[in-house]
């Protein structure tokens, strides 16, 4: 297998030859055409096939309520352009806040929250036309084992996994069935402000080992809603179920769920029972069915855990160790569970994740996955933070600059994991290089030179 690497591509040819080396098919279109074709969802219509990941910047105020940068990033991913705003991960209650600063919605924040997606969809229109108005997503949390409200982590777990539970040695609450029935209600509730304010949907996030995505792999754990495939999807189902009785159709409901975990099982979903390394879609794919049953019309499609493997759903040149893994097989990864995915639910809009690392080629790649219906959607995730107008410039250009581009150096995470604000050192480094620098005073933290054996 191809070790990891730090990227070296110069052409799109030289890209294509490695692949063709490294027996990885997944295609590439220099034509990015295909990335600019309006999307119908439901009663919207999306207009082109560009995405911006939920990227959280850790820059809310104590209360939960956008602050400044909050906005500042806003305003630029909706004036760069791409058809679908992911807003960032939003907890549903205080407790289930991963980080201090991450955004709350209850009805002391939404007056800001409202205001934060006026002004990102007036400044889309004011700069692209009214015809270009995203469509919005905001992403609702419930963090889980991740929890961190104030300075100290505060984990709240579906079930004991040896895996993770080692990472994070603070002591562990197991969250009660009653408990669960309880927070099924706090996202309804979540979900009718953000249909008060304006979204277009709500997505109840199930991915990255939070709650509902430990939930998932919840084997051992007794009670309705562990063991079986029923019981370990059951909160999320009942979520939609009641928000669908509650709301009617005054707001869509979205998911991003992992799809691959990447940990063995059965503390994993998604991988293979006897080699975590391969991937095992058979439940995920079930589950996908059963939400398009229920009307979902948009699933956005994620794998890895941030704080155990992220090299799986974040492929990085620098980061907190070296994978054994090429990134390109990461790519490779997580655009075919994309492709198995979008195949098992062709009407429902399916977005991918996976582009970031391949610089100006993740323009090619995108395109290339839609021309040939492995999704109907590409997110960028550190791609928006680096170059926020990067749908722009494909529309304008049909193509990507090498020089505004992400180079995957993993100081976004970084800045997150020194419990900062963060953004984009490099390319936005007017704002967090100054907040990077006094932070680690030029000796970064988490770049690890060792070889992971855990991974
Ligand atoms: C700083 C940072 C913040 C993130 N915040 C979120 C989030 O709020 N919700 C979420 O689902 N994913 C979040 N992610 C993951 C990204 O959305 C995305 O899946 C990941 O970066 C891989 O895509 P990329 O290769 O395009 O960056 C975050 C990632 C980073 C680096």
């Amino acid at each position: 297998m191809e070790a990891h690497k730090r990227f070296k591509f110069s052409s799109l040819e030289d890209l294509q030859t490695e692949l063709n080396k490294m027996g990885i098919d997944f295609p590439l279109v220099e034509d990015t055409n295909a990335l600019k074709q309006p999307l119908r969802i439901g009663k919207n219509i999306i207009p082109n096939r560009m995405v911006i990941h939920p990227m959280e910047g850790c820059d809310g105020d104590k209360e939960g309520r956008p602050g400044e940068l909050t906005s500042r990033r806003y305003k630029r991913f909706a004036e760069g352009g791409a058809g679908l705003l992911w807003f960032e991960a939003t907890a549903v209650v205080e407790e289930g806040k991963a980080n201090p600063r991450q955004l709350l919605i209850t009805q002391n924040t939404l007056k800001d929250l409202a205001a934060l997606l006026q002004e990102a969809i007036n400044a889309a229109v004011n700069k692209n036309g009214s015809d270009r108005k995203p469509y919005t997503v905001l992403q609702l949390t419930h963090s889980g084992r991740y929890s961190k409200p104030v300075s100290k982590p505060q984990p709240i777990i579906a079930a004991t996994n040896p895996y993770l539970d080692g990472k994070n040695p603070a002591p562990k609450q197991i969250i009660t069935d009653a408990q669960l029935e309880q927070l099924e209600d706090r996202y309804v509730a979540a979900a009718a402000m953000a249909a008060e304010i304006g979204f277009d949907a709500v997505d109840i996030k199930s991915c990255h080992k939070y709650l509902i995505s430990e939930l998932f792999a919840a084997h051992t754990r007794e009670g309705a809603y562990g063991g079986s495939f029923e019981n370990r999807t059951r909160f999320l189902l009942n979520i939609i179920d009641k928000i669908r009785t509650k709301l009617s159709d005054d707001i869509d409901v979205a998911v991003r769920m992992n799809a691959y975990d990447g940990i063995p099982y059965p503390y994993g979903w998604g991988v293979d029972e006897g080699d975590c390394h391969r991937v095992d879609p058979s439940e995920p794919v079930r589950l996908v069915k059963l939400l398009g049953e229920r009307g979902v019309n948009l699933a956005n499609i994620s794998s890895g855990n941030p704080y155990y493997n992220p090299h799986i759903g974040r492929p990085y040149d620098f980061g907190p160790y070296v994978p054994k893994e090429n990134q390109l097989y990461a790519v490779e990864r997580m655009l075919k569970i994309a492709r198995d995915i979008q195949k098992a639910v062709p009407e429902m809009a399916i977005v991918a994740t996976g582009f970031s690392w391949l610089r100006e080629y993740g323009a090619a790649c995108a395109a290339g996955g839609i021309r040939d219906g492995w999704f109907q959607l590409a997110g960028f995730g550190r791609q928006s933070f680096a170059y926020p107008n990067f749908a722009e410039d494909i529309i304008q250009t049909g193509t990507l600059e090498r020089k505004k581009c992400c180079i995957a150096c993993g100081k976004c995470t970084e800045l997150m994991r020194l419990n900062s604000v963060t953004g984009c050192v490099i390319q936005d480094a007017e704002v967090y290089r100054p907040i990077y620098k006094k932070l680690t005073q030029g000796q970064p933290s988490l770049v690890g030179k060792e070889i992971a054996d855990h991974v």
